[in-house]
């Protein structure tokens, strides 16, 4: 079964000083979540995430489980859970992307 599952979070760390953790947030994610067979978008704002995964269900789980328990946020809240198709064939071979919006103003 392909499932979905999308939430926001707040960060612990806010932007200037969140880089490092972004970084190592994208690294494991891309690397764990091409293993697993998840695919998504993470979004980082100046103080909050925006994620969704898809992937079978089992992989979701796992990752999802991790993910509420990182202290690099909190205030997770899954505004969307569910299954994707009926046929149960992912919508695409889209690895993880990553959007990362920085302030215009210096
Ligand atoms: C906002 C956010 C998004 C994350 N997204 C992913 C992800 O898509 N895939 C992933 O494997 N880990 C992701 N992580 C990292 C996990 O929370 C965790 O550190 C990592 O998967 C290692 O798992 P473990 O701590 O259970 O060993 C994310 C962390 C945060 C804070």
């Amino acid at each position: 079964m392909i499932k979905s599952i999308f939430y926001v979070s707040q960060k612990t760390v806010a932007w200037p000083d969140d880089g490092p953790d972004v970084e190592a947030i994208t690294a494991v994610a891309t690397s764990r979540n091409a293993i697993l067979g998840v695919t998504g978008a993470l979004i980082s704002t100046d103080h909050f995430f925006a994620q969704i995964l898809e992937g079978p269900e089992a992989a979701v789980d796992d990752v999802m489980a991790s993910i509420l328990r990182d202290a690099r946020h909190r205030s997770v809240k899954v505004l969307a859970d569910g299954n994707m198709r009926s046929d149960g064939s992912p919508s695409g071979p889209w690895p993880s992307r990553g959007v990362h919006r920085r302030s215009a103003t210096t």
